[in-house]
């Protein structure tokens, strides 16, 4: 790794990525550089293909309709597919229903809906575990309740939410049921016609594999989705409008070749290791890692008793200590990279009553992390809580010159 640093922030971006993902993209842009789809040439058709293809293999992956492979539609990340999906299923008088747990990506869209189109939200809390009662959703729905968006795996705190259960609501209330796999595509099994999922929001550059700037929604054929944006799709450009059939109804310009290879990659990766595989590698050290933490004098950890239903994404404070504070020092005295603050989703911190003290340390352990330096970590920890310990108080109030507030 580079320059020794261990690296616990896959939360934030899976890294390094497979070799073989690397050597994808360099060699796919080097020999299909072109713009696919544009034009007649067989390397244009050629790079189409993989762009066809993918559509077809990620729809397989999330178990989404494999006869509307047009349906599987890139963008540059989870933020940009939900910013597309939001105002593209719900408007002025609409009632959205979604949760506390949710990332920004999904409280900023949906608070513009509210503020600047009339639409009604409600934002339902999770239990003291972590995880979002389908009956909470249940008693939210209202006469003009029309989608409810979830978030599968929490970024903060790392609990998986019961997507079956809300799935069947969902279906039975007849709302559109969206979900946000930003955390869990890559390491949890997700099926969207078992879990009657409507619309899946993913992103590439997390245990999927792939690259940063690639993402995209799968779309049940059943599901309208109103089109908000245009330009070029590099066919039937005589029309003025833009294109109402899929890809292109949600697709612009020329697409992320580098991101479908990566993603490309990312997929053989998968395939080749097994879900399962590299959800039990990194859950192994996550219990080891709760378990150490867990006996480290004024370390508090956040809804993590039982680790069944969660990631290897793991949240705590050290009490006397500011979350930043320990971030810096496991950084520069360890070489240790977590991510600290309130993670992009304050509400989460807002429910637990961690926002006002800055947040919390985040620890997210991905497929290339070791026993090892798990043991350096609580180790880091520990020596830290005695810092804190011994230095006795609670910061004073206000940031730290160096605290990040993300
Ligand atoms: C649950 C969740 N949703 C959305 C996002 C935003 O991802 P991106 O920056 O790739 O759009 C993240 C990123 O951390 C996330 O964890």
């Amino acid at each position: 790794m580079g320059r020794g640093l261990i690296y616990f922030d896959n939360a934030a971006t899976a890294w390094p990525k497979p070799e073989r993902v690397y050597q994808f993209m360099d060699q796919f842009y080097r020999t299909h550089g072109v713009n696919p789809g544009r034009s007649g040439y067989d390397l244009s058709l050629e790079a189409g293909s993989l762009l066809f293809e993918l559509r077809q293999r990620l729809t397989r992956f999330f178990g989404g309709d494999e006869d509307t492979p047009e349906r599987l539609v890139f963008t540059y990340n989870v933020t940009d597919a939900l910013n597309l999906i939001i105002p593209g299923l719900l408007g002025s008088g609409d009632h959205v229903i979604t949760t506390n747990l949710e990332h920004n990506s999904v409280i900023r869209p949906v608070n513009h809906l509210v503020r600047d189109q009339g639409a009604q939200a409600t934002f339902v809390p999770f239990d003291s575990a972590g995880f979002v009662e389908p009956d909470e959703i249940k008693r939210a729905i209202r006469p003009n309740t029309k989608a409810v968006i979830v978030n599968h795996g929490s970024n903060v705190i790392g609990t998986v939410q019961p997507l079956r259960e809300i799935g069947r609501l969902c279906r039975e209330h007849d709302l559109t049921f969206v979900v946000d796999v930003a955390q869990t595509a890559g390491v949890i099994p997700i099926h969207m016609q078992a879990m009657n999922i409507d619309v899946l929001a993913f992103t590439g550059h997390k245990a999927l594999m792939g690259s940063m700037g690639i993402g995209g929604l799968c779309i049940r054929k059943h599901v309208a989705v109103r089109q908000i944006r245009s330009g070029g799709t590099g066919v039937r450009s005589v029309h003025p409008y833009h294109l109402e059939e899929y890809p292109w109804r949600l697709e612009f310009g020329t697409p992320n070749m580098v991101g479908v290879a990566a993603l490309w990659a990312g997929q053989d990766w998968l395939d080749e290791n097994g879900v399962a595989n590299i959800y039990g590698h990194e859950m192994k050290l996550a219990s080891k890692l709760v378990e150490g933490l867990r006996q480290i004098d004024g370390v508090r950890l956040y809804c993590c008793n039982r680790l069944e239903n969660h990631l290897s994404t793991i949240l705590m404070n050290v009490q006397g200590a500011d979350p930043g504070d320990v971030g810096i020092m496991l950084d520069v005295d360890h070489s240790i990279a977590v991510r600290t603050g309130l993670h992009c989703a304050p509400l989460v911190h807002a429910q637990l009553g961690t926002a006002e003290t800055h947040g919390g340390v985040r620890f997210s352990v991905g497929a290339f992390n070791t026993e090892e330096e798990v043991v350096t970590a609580i180790k880091a920890v520990a020596q830290i809580s005695v810092w804190a310990q011994e230095r006795g108080s609670r910061p004073e109030p206000g940031l730290a010159p160096h605290t990040a507030i993300t």
